[in-house]
């Protein structure tokens, strides 16, 4: 059976790990975008650096997917490969540093995403594409009004990663293996994304009765802060885990495996349980098959994570107003 095409638009520290991890598992083809890079006085192209060495780790191990790197330029050139595209990964842009809000992004990532949406829409306009970059649900947002694609076929990548965090760190606290923690962080990808409590549970077992409630809150916190915790750390932002939450996402669409997943994804006030969202691109969980995003599953809400849900809707949607002047100026 042909291997579909992944293409994954930005080959730094995300994206390089999305499309390694894409090749390891071999269930697709995974081809590269970046511009080059100074090196002294020399352009270099390490996209096509990175998409040799994954290749020969392939070849290393048995797996005979395809991988390819592909230089372009910021005002998009270069960008023809996209062709035959089944899934996009956006992943390019500039990362936050320490200091940094994911907001302070804004500006910059715009214009560099809206240079890809135009030529995605020319070389893959049938792709389900998946935004990275950050603040990913107003990127999410704006490359879903630029491309004009179906709602399904458009989403952001926070909620699986803000989960896996949030069950890492329960996993830890009551020492049960990950594999039997449920849990799901809905809401912006921002510090005041909403770790669902009332719902988590271990093998089962309802987690509000397994801690007390300052533990609890103490890895809310630390869930909401996860991703600057490791910029504190690092000097620059997640990769691995972001690049696994990316596979996983690709995964589900690929096999046509309707796993439910938190995604960003755009709502428009749908009756059930997120109808305070209008308008804007936030996560929810998600059924995710070959079709993108099937179906939006509602889960029922205590009111004070109603009340915390809101205020991320709210927060996310006060910096919408930036991002729709921009499109405007734009149009
Ligand atoms: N076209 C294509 N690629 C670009 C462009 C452009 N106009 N501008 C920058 N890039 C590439 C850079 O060359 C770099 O390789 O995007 C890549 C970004 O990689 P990193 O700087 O390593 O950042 P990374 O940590 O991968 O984060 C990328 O994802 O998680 C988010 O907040 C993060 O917005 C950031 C994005």
């Amino acid at each position: 059976k042909m291997r579909k095409v992944v293409s994954v638009i930005g080959a730094g520290n995300v994206g390089e790990h999305t499309a390694g991890l894409l090749a390891l598992r071999g269930l697709v083809n995974v081809r590269m975008f970046d511009i080059p890079r100074k090196d002294g006085d020399k352009l270099i192209e390490p996209v096509k650096g990175k998409a040799l060495d994954i290749k020969q780790m392939l070849t290393a191990i048995d797996i005979d997917a395809k991988v390819e790197g592909y230089t372009v330029s910021p005002e998009g050139e270069g960008y023809e490969a996209l062709d035959g595209t089944d899934i996009v990964v956006i992943t390019a842009g500039f990362p936050r540093r320490p200091g940094m809000s994911r907001e302070d992004l804004l500006d910059k990532n715009l214009s560099i995403l809206s240079v890809i949406c135009e030529k995605i829409k020319k070389y893959a306009k049938d792709a389900i594409v998946i935004v990275v970059t950050n603040p990913v649900d107003l990127m999410t947002y704006a490359v879903y009004k630029m491309l004009g694609f179906d709602k399904r076929k458009v989403m952001g990548m926070a909620g699986v990663l803000d989960s896996a965090r949030f069950k890492t760190f329960i996993s830890k606290e009551v020492k049960v293996s990950p594999k039997d923690i449920h849990a799901y962080v809905i809401g912006g990808h921002g510090d005041e994304m909403v770790p669902l409590i009332s719902i988590s549970n271990v093998g089962g077992i309802p987690l509000k009765d397994m801690l007390p409630k300052e533990k609890l809150s103490e890895l809310i916190k630390r869930t909401q802060f996860g991703g600057g915790e490791i910029v504190d750390l690092m000097g620059t932002s997640a990769y691995w885990a972001p690049a696994a939450s990316i596979v996983e996402m690709v995964e589900a669409i690929v096999t046509d495996n309707k796993r439910i997943l938190p995604c960003s994804v755009y709502l428009e006030g749908e009756e059930g349980e997120y109808y305070e969202a209008q308008n804007v691109c936030v996560g929810v969980p998600v059924k995710l098959g070959s079709c993108g995003v099937e179906e939006i599953i509602n889960i029922p809400m205590l009111p004070e994570e109603r009340e915390m849900w809101r205020r991320s809707v709210e927060s996310v949607k006060r910096n919408l107003k930036v991002v729709e002047d921009m499109l405007h100026a734009r149009s």
